[in-house]
């Protein structure tokens, strides 16, 4: 039957998730599905019953598509779609929410605070040491996202992530390697894909060197000790199962430097999925082309 591309969105990361839809479109034609684009942000959902279509593939990012809302009007219309539920959804797009459970199922994640003001963001890096992230905590793509070193920078780097979300996170910096794992579920069970380093210039991952500049350095075999990438695959396998995951994800991890202990950062469920994105990336290191990649994700559309 025919299947929708969800892209575009109402959120801050529309324009990654209408390079991410661009993608899977021309992938899934390429494969002889009858696959449409749709943006929510222009159309009603309700067309899809209207229109006919049997599956949605989600490349929608951010909120209104990746954090369950999307999720939760396919499944009141009956249409299967890609990727995770309602509730893992939801959860995996509040990077608090999701620190929580996985702090409380022995998951390793950096230390964080919750803040409200430029006030608490002082008291978070004073408790916290620098340096320290300041971050909305339902963003994706590093959008309004700040290092923070010093005292002096924790106003500004409060006032930017709050113009996003009004609950800002604040994390202890792991310094080390930046390595992210991606998930696929196949026949029930979640295989994590090899893991990818990321070396990116001045050590900067932001929005521009995630998907505009051709400087990052990805290294997929990673290069780390086999056993450091199986103990980041199982960990991201669990970190997937632990929050109700199905289908695909990619989980972000530091390696720290000093002691080689993997940290969690965030699971991101539904993943780029550009000409930059990692997850491709991953993909094709273990034989899994792009096109056979959107396959298999639309294979495990479900209810
Ligand atoms: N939030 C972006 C799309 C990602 O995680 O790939
Ligand atoms: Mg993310």
């Amino acid at each position: 039957g025919k299947v929708a591309v969800l892209m575009g969105g109402r959120s801050s990361e529309r324009e990654v998730s209408l390079m991410s839809g661009q993608g899977v479109l021309d992938a899934l034609r390429a494969r002889g599905v009858d696959a449409h684009a749709f943006d929510p942000a222009e159309r009603e959902l309700s067309a899809l019953k209207a229109e006919g279509f049997a599956r949605c593939f989600i490349a929608l990012h951010g909120r209104y598509g990746e954090d369950g809302t999307v999720q939760g009007a396919l499944e009141l219309l009956d249409i299967p779609y890609t990727g995770p539920g309602v509730m893992a959804s939801s959860i995996a797009m509040d990077k608090i929410m999701t620190k929580r459970i996985w702090r409380f199922e022995g998951l390793p994640t950096p230390d964080w605070r919750l803040v409200a003001s430029a006030d608490e963001t002082r008291a978070a890096l004073a408790a916290l040491g620098a340096p320290m992230i300041v971050k909305p905590a339902r963003e994706g793509s590093t959008i309004g996202l700040t290092k923070v070193v010093d005292a002096e920078q924790c106003a500004q780097a409060y006032a930017l992530a709050s113009q996003y979300d009004p609950e800002v996170l604040c994390e202890q910096f792991i310094d080390g390697d930046e390595t992210t794992c991606p998930v696929l579920e196949s026949a029930g069970r979640a295989n994590a894909l090899p893991v990818i380093r990321i070396v990116a210039p001045e050590g900067n991952y932001d929005y521009q060197n995630k998907y505009f500049t051709d400087t990052t350095q990805y290294h997929c075999p990673s290069g780390l000790p086999q056993s450091e990438e199986q103990d980041i695959q199982r960990i991201v396998e669990k970190a997937f199962r632990t929050l109700g995951c199905r289908g695909w994800a990619r989980a972000d991890i530091m390696v720290r430097a000093s002691d080689r202990k993997p940290f969690l950062l965030e699971i991101n469920t539904s993943p780029g999925m550009t000409s930059h994105s990692l997850v491709p990336m991953a993909a094709r290191a273990s034989g899994i082309s792009y096109e056979d990649l959107c396959l298999r994700i639309l294979a495990n559309a479900a209810l």
